[in-house]
């Protein structure tokens, strides 16, 4: 890590993984130790950190611009670190005055489709994220971006959701389903328009009149803004293929995380998108290396038969678990190491508790740049 950190031209990280592997806890580590050993103006932008993360970082509520963290230790290298809860309501709603007239945006607002949409479109968090580091980007005070991705079941949400939102409101097939009839008279009549005709009479029999009518003003009044989301969209997906970003998967040494990376992986390659390194965050490690599951076994057999010291056949035992869990973490994690042999991989030791303060990042910050 502290490679990739030193490294000016790296301007923005990206943290991803499929739910709950670590992914926001990597990053602010990340971006604390990038502000302290490394000299960096540093913002991270966190998504749903948890509570008292958040309030180490000096995020009290949701706050869609960065603000300093207070009393960390980077006098000595003049870095900064700033941070940010992504509020995913608010920043659509600049995105949609940023491509419109206010008279316009006004409507758009009170539209309930669209305040349901702003605030619950599974897709929504994943394009708002893009469109965040979009504008923090295209600021440019930064001297480094580090972004946690939302807590999708798959990491690859973060990559599809913001095509598949700019589809939808793209609104192609809404209009569809909207306004048959403008798609001309009796010689256009075909089987599809007919079916979408019948489609439409039957959602108004059950959304009610009103509600289509919202509907249709929702995606006229987006009708507008389509160029820019799509061209937005497009953008923020060019800098993430740049050789100034970095991204950085995070799993945990477990199946279904593991095999999650190595898709992504695969995945980043295909779009060309440069991937830095994988994160195995909390993984078990026993701090007798030498002494084997079976070993340790055997002597607490050994010393329960000789009548020995009870405590230490109970550690023999305790130790003989930990390295069993550590081998089959070990077996795990080789799936994706056999598959991308070329990718850097760092452990993170499984803490004995939550970190949830500066000091616990600072101890992720230190595993993470352990050579
Ligand atoms: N190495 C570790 N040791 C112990 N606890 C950890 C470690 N890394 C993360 N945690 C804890 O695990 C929980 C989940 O971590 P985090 O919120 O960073 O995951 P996430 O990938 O961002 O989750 P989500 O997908 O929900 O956003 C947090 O309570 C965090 O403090
Ligand atoms: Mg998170």
């Amino acid at each position: 890590m502290d490679r990739i950190l030193a490294d000016r031209g790296v301007r923005i990280i990206v943290c991803c993984g499929s739910g709950g592997v670590g992914k926001t806890t990597t990053a602010a580590a990340i971006a604390l130790r990038a502000a302290e050993r490394h000299g960096r103006r540093t913002v991270v932008l966190t998504i749903d950190p948890a509570r008292r993360l958040a309030q180490s970082l000096g995020l009290t509520e949701l706050d869609n611009t960065p603000r300093q963290v207070k009393g960390i230790d980077a006098e000595e290298s003049g870095g900064e670190l700033h941070a940010m809860m992504l509020d995913m309501k608010r920043t659509f709603d600049e995105v949609v005055l940023a491509h419109t007239d206010p008279a316009r945006a006004t409507e758009i607002f009170a539209n309930p489709f669209y305040q349901a949409m702003s605030s619950t479109f599974s897709g929504t968090q994943e394009y708002m994220a893009m469109e965040k580091l979009g504008q923090l980007h295209a600021r440019g005070e930064w001297d480094l971006i580090v972004v946690d991705t939302p807590p999708s079941r798959s990491a690859l949400d973060f990559l599809d959701a913001p095509a598949r939102l700019s589809r939808f409101l793209d609104g192609r097939m809404l209009r569809l389903l909207l306004a048959p009839a403008r798609a001309g008279g009796r010689s256009m009549f075909s089987l599809v328009t007919a079916s979408l005709g019948m489609f439409s009479r039957v959602v108004q029999k059950v959304l009610g009149a009103q509600l289509l009518t919202d509907l249709g003003g929702f995606v006229a009044a987006l009708d507008s803004m389509f160029g820019g989301f799509r061209q937005r969209a497009e953008q923020t997906y060019r800098i993430l293929q740049a050789r100034e970003t970095a991204f950085l998967l995070v799993a945990a040494p477990e199946p279904d995380a593991v095999r999650e990376a190595a898709y992504f992986a695969k995945r980043l390659g295909e779009e060309r998108m440069p991937l830095a390194g994988l994160v195995l965050n909390r993984v078990h490690r026993t701090t007798v290396e030498g002494l084997s599951a079976e070993q340790s076994l055997a002597a607490a057999d050994e010393l329960d038969r000789a009548g020995g010291n009870e405590a230490t056949a109970d550690a023999l035992r305790i130790h003989a678990a930990l390295a069993e869990q550590a081998v089959r973490e070990q077996r795990v994690a080789a799936v994706f190491t056999d598959a991308h042999p070329s990718v850097p991989t760092v452990e993170v030791a499984a803490q004995p508790a939550d970190v949830h303060d500066v000091d616990g990042l600072r101890t992720v910050g230190d595993a993470l740049s352990r050579p």
